[in-house]
């Protein structure tokens, strides 16, 4: 029987080290081609309430290639955007769906739908995780590296979403991570308490301001903007306080020469990346965004119970 078959992804706390070796082994044999799973007649919806050109995209090419179909709930054409109850809205797409991926605001409203239904609901971003982007990036670290155990992340910027299911993602994986943010801009304590748990000492977690420090010997080095979605009118603001955090050549000659540089995109380049860095020889945020689509195409399969 699957392992993760009709189960929710809110966070990547809600998969234990084995089921996310798992997905990233299912991820990487359908990348391969060495298994085709289907899932003819399934029909995934998309309620995104927030912008996305990869994690639509990818969720709607990942549903095809498992022979499914696929429904975008946009928020302005559907009572969703007129307010009604997530609770209510819960209860219809549950009737009619079986899985819904969900970007919103509040990590709240994923719970909500997920009490409401019993079909799986996939977390496609919050404001507090990003679950399916740390998917593709473990499969990127492993492709590169034959496996993530025992390597050192780097994550430097804003301590958001994406630094909090990298964190998470990390400790599964028995991967080291060091988060070099400004004073103010740490990712939560929870979150960091919790992937202790997740690691059970296999790994270790360093939150820190310097980003030279954290950079050092690093074999892999992670950014993302510096003001998220919601956040654009703080973005001018941020500017200098991010400026030491950016990854550009010279920080990169930091990190093990080996070392690997990815992005969830979209990027701001000159801002937490540089041109030269994001298109340089180090960069694999091409082969990250590509995952994209190979993860999900897992994550999807499994949850629906296909492989
Ligand atoms: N990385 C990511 O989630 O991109 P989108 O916002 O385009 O989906
Ligand atoms: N932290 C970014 C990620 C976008 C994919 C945001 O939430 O806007």
């Amino acid at each position: 029987m699957a392992a993760l078959k009709g189960r929710n992804l809110l966070t990547l706390a809600d998969l234990t080290a084995d089921e996310m070796t798992r997905l990233l082994t299912t991820a990487a044999q359908i990348k391969s081609g060495e298994i085709n799973p289907q899932c003819p007649q399934k029909i995934l919806g998309l309620v995104f309430k927030k912008a996305s050109t990869r994690t639509r995209v990818s969720f709607t090419a990942a549903m095809y290639k498992l022979g499914g179909q696929v429904i975008d709930l946009n928020a302005n054409l559907t009572q969703i955007g007129r307010g009604e109850p997530t609770a209510d809205t819960a209860r219809v797409l549950n009737r009619y769906l079986d899985v819904l991926a969900i970007r919103t605001y509040e990590q709240a409203e994923v719970e909500e739908f997920a009490q409401h239904t019993n079909i799986p609901i996939i977390n496609a971003l919050t404001d507090l995780e990003h679950p399916c982007q740390i998917l593709a990036d473990l499969l990127t670290v492993q492709e590169e590296f034959g496996s993530c155990k025992g390597l050192t992340m780097t994550y430097l910027g804003d301590g958001n979403n994406v630094a909090h299911s990298l964190i998470l993602g990390c400790a599964l994986m028995g991967m080291n991570v060091r988060i070099a943010t400004p004073k103010g801009y740490e990712p939560d304590s929870a979150i960091v308490k919790k992937a202790e748990q997740l690691s059970g000492g296999s790994s270790e977690v360093v939150i820190t301001t310097d980003a030279k420090s954290a950079v050092q010997g690093a074999h892999a080095l992670y950014t993302d903007v510096w003001a998220s979605m919601g956040q654009e009118d703080l973005a001018a603001k941020r500017i200098p306080i991010f400026e030491p955090y950016q990854i550009n050549r010279e920080l990169l000659t930091l990190a093990d020469p080996k070392a690997i540089v990815l992005h969830c995109l979209p990027a701001h380049r000159g801002e937490e990346i540089t041109e030269e860095v994001m298109e340089g020889p180090q960069s694999r945020i091409w082969d990250e965004v590509e995952n994209r689509m190979h993860a999900q195409q897992a994550l999807l399969a499994e949850v629906l119970g296909a492989v």
